[in-house]
């Protein structure tokens, strides 16, 4: 074949093989793969919770054919350790230096607070998969910044209703003093003492300190009528096996936000039997679509799943809500932010939406602790929205 004939042959199969790449839809041209961010505990306390919610958000994206809106995702992940003063120094190296299109953190309230931060400043799309820190969809909020969680208001908010209906008059509070446990403490007295109720003590220690002895004997002291807590991971597993030591349990009843006994009951065992706990999930909701998300999860993991997990999982349902309505474009942020506060989002929890500062809108459920499931009792707060004060939106 002479050059000419072979050059125009080559035009023409490079010509063929350009309109056969046009007719592709765009979403599926030479977009890079999506970077996500993930910045979660996976030591100390807080590490099974960063784990589950890794797992959750990974079954989504594996039950989508391991790509979201067309494009494949590479994952970067950071440990980081709940210590808020590390937290801006890890989320900027996750913007700067791996150039992340998307933040997925954290469990811990200092540490989403500093990501939510610098998310606003730098306009990095920001979805919270665990940590309530009420500012983040109250003063803090932004049009980039999501929850797939709840707000530390929320179950606090919930269990005062619960707490005082018990016809319990004179409790006391327990938690870390840090934004997760003052806001909890705080959602629960609002209501609590709107309904008569009154929160006699606060006592605190500081995260992630376990060394309850002292304060568990204040509390035998101040015989109150009921003990409202905010504990969570390995700290949740000390203080309820703790609380049963001290002879409290038979005395004095214990309420919690559920985080008390989520993820924890393995290791719990009777000490946490009969717990009543509030929280946006439960082990037993037993419709279709929790039903199936526990079973894939139970067959991916080989683990039961928990609150964490689901919030993980949605956090990439969320992603996935606004990626599709931007075909992959995340430079299309209008769009895609439109996208996800109209969507109403099918969880394993129950569908929710979001408030106006990007918090689920939800049902909190009321459970109690049987075997090692935290079991629907009923629905104790119907589409609870965090009231997102401050937020201006
Ligand atoms: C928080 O710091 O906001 C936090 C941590 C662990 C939980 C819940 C909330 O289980």
């Amino acid at each position: 074949m002479n050059p000419s004939r072979r050059t125009l042959i080559s035009r023409a199969i490079a010509t063929l093989a350009l309109s056969a790449l046009s007719a592709l839809p765009a979403l599926a041209q030479g977009l890079p793969k999506l970077k996500v961010g993930l910045m979660l505990p996976y030591t100390g306390t807080y590490a099974a919770l960063g784990n589950a919610i890794e797992n959750g958000f990974r079954l989504h994206i594996t039950e989508q054919g391991g790509k979201l809106a067309g494009r494949e995702i590479e994952f970067v992940k950071v440990d980081d350790e709940s210590d808020p003063s590390k937290a801006t120094d890890n989320v900027n190296k996750l913007i700067k230096r791996d150039n992340v299109d998307v933040l997925i953190g954290s469990v811990h309230s200092g540490v989403a607070m500093a990501m939510a931060k610098v998310a606003k400043d730098t306009g990095t799309v920001l979805i919270v998969p665990n940590a309530g820190a009420d500012a983040v969809t109250g003063p803090m909020c932004a049009s980039n910044i999501f929850r797939s969680s709840f707000s530390n208001w929320q179950p606090g908010y919930a269990m005062g209703e619960v707490v005082a209906k018990k016809g319990h008059k004179k409790v006391v509070t327990i938690t870390w003093k840090y934004a997760a446990g003052d806001e909890s403490i705080r959602g629960f007295k609002e209501s609590f003492e709107k309904a008569g109720g009154k929160v006699v003590k606060e006592l605190t220690l500081p995260f992630p300190n376990v060394e309850f002895q002292a304060l568990l004997t204040e509390i035998a002291a101040a015989k109150p009528d009921a003990v409202y807590t905010f504990f969570a991971g390995g700290g949740a597993v000390k203080f309820v096996k703790d609380y049963a030591a001290a002879g409290l349990k038979k005395t004095v009843p214990l309420y919690g936000a559920g985080f008390l006994t989520d993820g924890t009951l393995d290791a719990q065992g009777a000490d946490a039997a009969d717990l009543l706990t509030t929280l946006h999930y439960a082990d037993s909701l037993n419709t279709p679509r929790d039903n199936a998300f526990r079973l894939l999860y139970a067959k991916t993991y080989k683990l039961q799943p928990d609150v964490y997990a689901v919030q993980g999982y949605d956090a990439a349902q969320m992603l996935a809500v606004g990626l599709n309505a931007v075909k992959g474009d995340m430079g299309k942020k209008a769009e895609f932010t439109a996208a996800i506060e109209k969507a109403k989002i099918d969880s394993p929890r129950g569908p929710f939406t979001l408030s106006k500062s990007h918090n689920p809108v939800q049902d909190i459920y009321l459970r109690q602790v049987g075997g090692k499931e935290n079991k629907l009792v009923n629905i104790a707060s119907k589409a609870l929205a965090d009231p997102g004060r401050g937020c201006k939106l």
